[in-house]
């Protein structure tokens, strides 16, 4: 019999989904680290091979399942190997994964990561199936259902994190929204807020550890809601809170939901320069009717004030938006209002996806989806071309203009040419606090710094410029020489 111990502790792990899912990976990745695993871009050589899921579409689920499909084969010469699928997929799919793939020795849903490393063990030892899920929304009380969600955030050491100046803190789990074309309520869980203590406690450790850049994660961060001896806490108070952390240069937080952005989180925004000009808010659609039927909670009128509202209280914040195409009974004229909508409000991106039905929701079991894949192809086009568009235009107005950018590291040109091997100067890239991407040669050594950047040509997604100086970050007003 194989023991736990006899294998070769390589781990592969294919993420898919959103920021929340890149962050579970991270810290599901840094536990098995610490037993002793390594992560292998190898697949043929791994003994652990781990697939963290995404359902929000269609397309996600199709991408592993094929993943999963062919490393069947694989394992009928490699029977040591433990396969997993972890996160959204696992929880909504449940049982069904073992059935459609039988080779798969674990499925743990978002709510039950802690378990991971103790289930590959065990698969590994008894060749015994493991599931940890969390229960469904209608298996229980409203408490039942939110404790079977364990957040999981355990606190991370410098060396197992992917960037040692930027970390994802999650703020929130879960949501309670129910748009009706959405999993997510059901694969994440009842809408749950982490205590601003164990939140505080992390980002500090996170800053002692170098992080300069922390990125607070929930579906709806502007929602953020917990009584702490008392006290009730909103993002705009754990905003002003991570703000005295002295090491913290920016805090972004997404995503936000439009009827949560009050005017109070603006204006706390506003009197806080560490938190970032950069609102993502998606309006999911133009027209009042399928913002009904998707139960969005808001109007375009309503929409349209609190655009009024960023305008007013944040004229320089960047606002980013997601839309819906060819959702359930939508018209040519109704997604021109959506087209409209952009053109009104010149987001600074959006991310365009085509509707696809997610069994379980209320859309699913309400309308059909009735938009045949062309004409949704062909509207999503259309939308995107019109974003880019204005994306363009926008960042054109930045030409000849400074701006202060957070440096990344090696852009992703240099990275593919190899140019970073020698740690000379290249290609380096960053943000400015409103989220833009700045692409500027510049020395590596300034990775997560502050760096000035002076802005002469654009695309619809990045800003490219010459540096002009740079403070050390270390030795506050220093200033050394220009590099460019
Ligand atoms: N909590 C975030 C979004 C989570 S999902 C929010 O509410 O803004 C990310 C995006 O995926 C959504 O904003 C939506 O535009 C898109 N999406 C969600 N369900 C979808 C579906 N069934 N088909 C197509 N796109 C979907
Ligand atoms: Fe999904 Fe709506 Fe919740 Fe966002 S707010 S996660 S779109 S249900
Ligand atoms: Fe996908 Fe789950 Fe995120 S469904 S978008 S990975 S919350």
């Amino acid at each position: 019999m194989t023991t736990a111990s006899d294998h070769n502790k390589k781990l592969f792990i294919e993420t898919v989904g959103c920021q929340m899912n890149i962050l579970d990976s991270e810290l599901v990745v840094a536990a098995l680290k610490n037993q002793g695993y390594e992560l292998t871009p190898d697949v043929a050589e791994a003994d652990t091979v781990l697939f963290n899921t995404c359902s929000v579409r269609e397309h996600a689920e199709h991408k592993i399942y094929s993943a999963l499909g062919r490393l069947k084969f694989s394992k009928r010469t490699r029977p040591d190997q433990v396969i997993g699928v972890l996160g959204c997929m696992a929880q909504k799919d449940q049982e069904l994964i073992f059935k459609k793939a039988p080779h798969v020795d674990l499925v743990v849903g978002t709510g039950q990561l802690s378990e991971v490393p103790r289930l590959i063990d065990e698969a590994r030892t008894s060749r015994l199936r493991g599931l940890a899920v969390s229960l469904d929304r209608k298996e229980g009380t409203r408490l039942e259902v939110s404790s079977s969600f364990q957040s999981y955030d355990p606190l991370r050491e410098p060396q197992m994190r992917p960037s040692p100046y930027q970390s994802f803190v999650r703020i929130m789990i879960g949501c309670d929204k129910f748009c009706t074309y959405c999993v997510v309520p059901m694969t994440r869980g009842p809408e749950q807020s982490r205590p601003p203590v164990d939140i505080l406690r992390e980002t500090e450790l996170l800053a002692q550890q170098g992080v300069k850049e922390v990125t607070l994660l929930g579906q709806t961060v502007n929602s953020y809601k917990f009584t702490q001896d008392g006290k009730v806490w909103r993002l705009a108070d754990l905003l002003a809170a991570i703000s005295e952390i002295p090491e913290i240069l920016r805090i972004k937080f997404v995503t936000n939901y439009p009827k949560d952005m009050t005017r109070e989180l603006l204006l706390a925004i506003r009197s806080l320069p560490k938190a970032a000009r950069y609102l993502h808010v998606p309006a999911q659609h133009g027209c009042n009717d399928m913002l009904a039927k998707m139960k969005r909670g808001y109007t375009i009128e309503q929409y349209r004030e609190m655009m009024a509202r960023i305008t007013e209280v944040l004229p320089d914040a960047a606002v980013s938006s997601d839309f819906i195409v060819g959702f359930c009974g939508e018209t040519e004229e109704q997604h021109q209002k959506s087209m409209d909508l952009i053109r009104e409000f010149r987001f600074k991106n959006s991310f365009i996806f085509k509707y696809s039905e997610r069994p379980g929701t209320k859309a699913a079991s309400l309308f059909p989806d009735d938009i045949p894949d062309d004409v949704k192809r062909a509207r999503n086009n259309e939308m995107l071309e019109l974003q880019n568009r204005i994306s363009e235009e926008d960042n054109a107005q930045f030409i000849g203009r400074e701006v202060e950018v957070l440096v990344e590291g090696f852009s992703k040109t240099a990275q593919k040419t190899g140019h970073h091997a020698d740690h000379g100067p290249g290609q380096l890239t960053g943000r400015t606090m409103c989220d833009r991407i700045v692409v500027f040669d510049g020395n590596p050594r300034l990775t997560g710094t502050l760096a000035n950047v002076r802005i002469s040509d654009v695309s619809s997604t990045t800003l490219l410029g010459q540096m002009v100086t740079y403070e050390q970050q270390t030795t506050p007003g220093s200033i050394l020489p220009i590099l460019s």
